[in-house]
């Protein structure tokens, strides 16, 4: 793993849209690996000015994001595909066709197995970008997933929902269930940049760094991934 430790936010998301800015400058069909939450706002915002001021073009880029929650559709403004649309596709020239994420809506027992399918139409991701819960969680899969998993219907933990509260008008309003590709599928990208701020991830940092390989903390599988790039501010590094 490299790491590599910023003053702050802002510097954080730089860092991190330069390397999917000259991924897609250097090949124009990439696959993106995408995430939601607050950490890749920034990073995002970025892209979108280059495409603006630089004339970078996403037409021939393909997408597909991690997770989504169960019971929001695509038109909910707290669901994971309206803050793709907002956040990203939105500034971009990206066909909307080309941009995946998984339907948080339908049939349980098919949901998971449907954006398998897809996933492995489009392959491996060129670059993903990875946020970290701060119990150590990738994508929605919680401390306990199997390594092996593949995409997969969750149960959030109790920690998850707090966290992701923020973005709700009340706790009762985060869904409890979400939808999330698996920890084998994440590892199946060439290149993974994980981007973390502040003291409240500090310690899923240290673990997923300096402690042991474990399913107890899901992020410390990139231990064993050939290319990781690890984006942190100085609060988020303060333990190792
Ligand atoms: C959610 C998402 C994760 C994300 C995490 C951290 O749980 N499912 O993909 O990494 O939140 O979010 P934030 O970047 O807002 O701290």
């Amino acid at each position: 793993m490299k790491l590599v430790v910023c003053k702050n936010y802002d510097e954080v998301s730089a860092k991190a849209a330069e390397y999917f800015i000259n991924l897609v400058k250097a090949k124009p069909n990439a696959v993106l690996g995408l995430a939601t939450g607050s950490s890749p706002i920034g990073m995002y915002k970025l892209m979108i000015a280059d495409h603006e001021q630089n004339g970078t073009s996403y037409k021939d880029v393909k997408t597909y994001n991690l997770d989504e929650y169960v019971g929001l559709d695509g038109s909910n403004n707290q669901s994971y595909h309206y803050f793709m649309n907002e956040n990203l596709f939105k500034g971009l020239d990206i066909p909307l066709e080309n941009t995946h994420v998984p339907s948080g809506i339908g049939n349980h027992d098919t949901l998971a197995a449907e954006y398998d399918a897809v996933l492995d139409e489009l392959g491996g991701a060129d670059l993903q970008i990875l946020g970290i819960g701060s119990n150590g969680h990738i994508a929605f899969n919680e401390p306990g997933t199997s390594f092996a998993s593949t995409t997969h219907i969750v149960d959030l933990t109790e920690e998850t929902i707090q966290d992701n509260a923020r973005f709700f008008d009340s706790i009762d309003d985060v869904p409890r269930e979400s939808v999330t590709m698996g920890i084998a599928s994440i590892m199946k990208a060439k290149k993974i940049v994980l981007i973390a701020t502040s003291a409240h991830k500090a310690e899923a940092i240290k673990g997923m760094i300096e402690g042991p390989v474990t399913e107890d903390l899901p992020a410390s599988i990139l231990q064993q991934h050939p290319d990781v790039v690890v984006i942190v501010d100085t609060e988020a590094a303060s333990l190792l």
